[in-house]
């Protein structure tokens, strides 16, 4: 089997994954924060390291202002929902996925907001000439963009983007979904409001898992109440972070393998790994360029790509092209719209979608070539004169 679905879920995980989930059920077990015992203190210890790797691999000044959620769609919601506001304007990105539309769109109708959306431009598919004019006409409360894109792996210009925000007093949120793990980041640098990830795929850790930093003075509305094992004489919401965000019992398991994931890419090195997945994006680029009906969309990872390759083969369905690659040799890929149709209708390949290779660290050159040769044979007419 070879899976080219990283970008829907890493696999395999580093071993280290499975074996910290494994040593958290069969020697800790208990719940963090809850009890005195050293168990639980033991728990409260792997959340604390999880939260100082993320800070380290991210370069986000304080471990406490990361907050844990289920997924990067989790970390959105309460962003998004925690930080708008009765009649606010909001704008957003040519690329997102439905993790902001929805909650967008859900909010358009709950609180009036107003919604732009920048227009595809010449800028990694952003209009940057369309932005400042906006920004600067137009009163945005906040402004929402997808870091890398899971449809075509392009990455935001943000180091353009986030200062504009930044002049007008636009709250930003970042939806890091694709990046984190995939790509150096340095919040510090790029100082975005809210920067929202998740933990099961480029950071190796396993479903369940996902989080948001908010930077200093960021105090988005908790969405969920309840336990978190401090103040517990009151039967108002503790304050502090991150226990103002973090009611329940927590997927320690979960946070368990996130750690293990994030000091994988810690001892390896970010740069190695993106170095590693956009090589093997580059020979896919190069390979489907030479096949005959194949139209690849988004940039070549030489010109702010990621290791997200999507492509058509002229007007064959690409479910059907998914199907075949599973079937006939055993390539695993992901089709349609990727939960992003908004991207779809911004590359022109809506409804159908595309099919996306989506490689990871642990994919190697020869998969790909075998890839490569699987779709040559199913276009049939080989390669380009
Ligand atoms: N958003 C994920 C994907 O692109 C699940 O497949």
């Amino acid at each position: 089997m070879i899976y080219l679905d990283n970008a829907a879920t890493s696999f395999p995980k580093p071993p280290e994954v499975a074996a910290a989930c494994l040593d958290y059920l069969e020697n800790i077990g208990a719940s963090p924060g809850r009890s005195g015992h050293r168990a639980a203190a033991a728990a409260g210890r792997i959340l604390y390291r999880t939260r100082k790797g993320l800070a380290e691999l991210f370069n986000f000044p304080d471990p406490g202002r990361i907050i844990f959620s289920e997924n990067a769609t989790g970390a959105l919601n309460l962003a998004l929902f925690g930080l708008l506001k009765k009649g606010d304007r909001v704008l957003t990105g040519p690329l997102e996925h439905n993790s902001v539309m929805r909650p967008l769109r859900r909010l358009e109708g709950t609180l009036g907001l107003t919604i732009d959306i920048l227009p595809t431009g010449t800028e990694s598919h952003y209009d940057l000439e369309t932005l400042a004019r906006w920004t600067r006409e137009r009163n945005y409360r906040l402004a929402v963009f997808n870091h890398v894109s899971n449809v075509t792996g392009t990455i935001a210009p943000l180091d353009k983007i986030l200062p504009l925000l930044r002049e007008h007093g636009i709250l930003s949120v970042v939806d890091g979904a694709q990046s984190a793990g995939t790509l150096a980041i340095d919040l510090q640098r790029l100082r975005p409001d809210v920067f929202c990830f998740t933990g099961h795929k480029g950071l190796f850790g396993p479903p369940g898992t996902g989080g948001l930093c908010l930077w200093e003075g960021i105090e988005p509305e908790p969405l969920r109440l309840g336990g978190t094992g401090s103040r517990s004489e009151a039967e108002l919401q503790p304050e502090f972070l991150p226990d103002r965000h973090e009611s329940g019992t927590p997927n320690t398991m979960g946070l368990a393998g996130l750690g293990a994931g994030v000091n994988f890419i810690l001892k390896i090195g970010q740069e190695k790994i993106t170095a590693h997945e956009r090589g093997l994006a580059a020979i896919l680029h190069r390979g489907l360029a030479e096949i005959s009906g194949v139209k690849v969309f988004g940039p070549r990872p030489a010109d702010r790509g990621l290791a997200v390759v999507s492509f058509t083969l002229n007007d064959a369905s690409p479910a059907e092209i998914g199907f075949r690659l599973d079937r006939e040799f055993s390539i695993l890929t992901r089709v349609g719209l990727h939960c992003a149709p908004r991207a779809h209708r911004s590359l022109g390949t809506f409804p159908t979608g595309t099919v996306r290779l989506a490689p990871g660290w642990f994919n190697r050159k020869e998969e790909i070539e075998a890839v490569l040769s699987a779709i040559e044979r199913i276009a049939g007419r080989g390669k380009r004169k």
